[in-house]
């Protein structure tokens, strides 16, 4: 599909056109999870101190953009510089978000609006075929697409903290594909030692902790070929391993206990059978799609009970998107080009697919499912390539770099094709399980150096 493909619209116009369609669908998506859904209290009240009111996300967006595609990009003075604070993420933690004094509803739609209104005036005059790499390629606006997009994913999280009636209907529950498998056909596959590129140069839309393309040389290696099943994690929930410190790294078993967790997040044991709760709907945990909502601490039990373990970024990456053949990496795990179809991403359903779908979103290695459905936790901290330089501004990615974080890779099903490739990389802490995060494991080869 054209419009997913920035790299591909080479000429000024076309990209505008995707510029301003892409605009207008990501907005649609927003209001989506917000005024279109739900009334007042629903938009104010913070339903978790981990996540902010949803009308602080949506006045938020539209601050974004007024700042990156209004101030810096056309160049024009700031329409409401005394509300900038508010909105500010480094200024108020998410927990301090619902005592600021808050556009309404009513006005963050339409402050919002007049910013869209003056940004849609303003793309005509602006200039992609420049040295200027903020407006090169049209970074900048790829930039504010992707923000807004992450943003109705992390609304989407705060959709599924909130009790009460289901605000979201699951709008195309069965346009991804339910095979009811639990095994794949293969378990692992062998991803063979030597170099490969990691992350890139010129992708025109990649930010910059995407950045610089760098050789990296693995000993070989094997890799789950789809991520871990929740039949899989009730197996190791039944062997104990919530109760065995064996299988915890020390600061993961310090969280297990303090927390008391015991299962995944929204799981309860109801009549013998694990349900979960999802968008305010209990259902039986389906067996065969991936395990969600694990933090980190938990991912890195289970493999460790399996006789595996996480993979690193590096390691993930290599199998989602390097061809051995061509000696080229991929931007998806399939070729160059995003294609409606090849993998559960852009919330087509509120849920993971299950095991065995999407074959056809295989990487040359034949790794399935890297692509959406789950963030996949891989042990790697979050930092910097070799040469990475802060672009454009150092708290997009810079201030989060260092062990307190870990890197998720692939995207999940609430992740827009638009704000994800194989090089992308997100990060959270290690006990955040809000996220719809899940993972695959590794295993090194005996004999093989790691
Ligand atoms: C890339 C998802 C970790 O949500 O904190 C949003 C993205 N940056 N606004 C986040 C982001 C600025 C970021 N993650
Ligand atoms: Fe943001």
């Amino acid at each position: 599909m054209a419009p997913m493909n920035p790299p591909a619209a080479r000429d000024e116009d076309a990209l505008k056109e995707l510029i301003a369609g892409e605009l207008g669908a990501v907005r649609d998506r927003s209001f989506g999870l917000t005024t279109d859904v739900l009334g007042g209290d629903g938009l104010t009240s913070q339903v978790s101190p981990l996540m902010s009111p949803l009308v602080w996300d949506l006045a938020h967006v539209g601050n974004y953009e007024e700042l990156w595609l209004l101030r810096a990009a056309a160049g024009e003075d700031a329409m409401r510089p005394e509300i900038d604070g508010l909105y500010d993420a480094f200024e108020h933690p998410r927990a301090e978000r619902p005592s600021l004094p808050l556009l309404s509803p009513d006005e963050a739609r339409a402050y919002i609006g007049t910013v869209r209104a003056k940004v849609l005036d303003s793309l005509p005059a602006a200039r992609f075929d420049t040295a200027d790499p903020l407006m090169s390629g049209g970074f900048v606006y790829g930039m504010v697409v992707q923000h807004e997009h992450m943003h109705d994913e992390t609304m989407l999280a705060t959709h599924q903290l909130r009790k009460g009636a289901p605000a979201l209907l699951d709008p195309v529950a069965g346009t991804i594909p339910h095979v009811s498998s639990v095994r794949s056909p293969v378990d692992e596959i062998l991803i063979d030692a030597g170099p490969f590129r990691m992350g890139t140069s010129d992708d025109p839309w990649a930010y910059d902790n995407e950045r610089p393309v760098h050789v990296v040389d693995l000993p070989a290696y094997y890799i789950d070929a789809e991520p871990v099943t929740n039949a899989a994690y009730i197996a190791f929930m039944e062997a104990g391993g919530y109760d065995d410190p064996r299988w915890w790294d020390p600061a993961g078993w310090e969280w297990r206990t303090s927390s008391g967790k015991r299962a995944p997040a929204f799981w309860t044991r109801e009549g013998g059978r694990w349900t979960r709760r999802r968008f305010g709907r209990t259902e039986s945990v389906p067996p065969g799609e991936p395990v969600q909502h694990v933090c980190w601490y938990e991912a890195d039990a289970y493999a460790r009970w399996a006789g595996k373990r996480l993979p690193t970024e590096a390691e993930w990456e290599k199998a989602a998107r390097w061809d051995p053949a061509t000696g080229r990496s991929r931007r998806y795990p399939w070729g160059e080009v995003y294609e409606e179809g090849r993998a559960n991403l852009g919330q087509r359903a509120l849920r993971p697919s299950d095991t065995g779908s999407y074959p056809s979103g295989a990487s040359a290695y034949g790794v399935r499912r890297l692509l959406g459905d789950v963030w996949e936790w891989t042990s790697s901290d979050f930092s910097g390539y070799p040469g990475f330089r802060s672009f454009p501004y150092k708290e997009y990615s810079e201030v989060f770099f260092g062990p307190e974080y870990k890197v998720l890779r692939g995207g999940s099903w609430a992740t827009h094709p638009l704000a994800i490739r194989g090089s992308f990389r997100n990060w959270d802490y290690p006990i955040r399980r809000q996220i719809f995060s899940g993972f695959r494991c590794a295993r090194s080869v005996p004999g093989e150096a790691r």
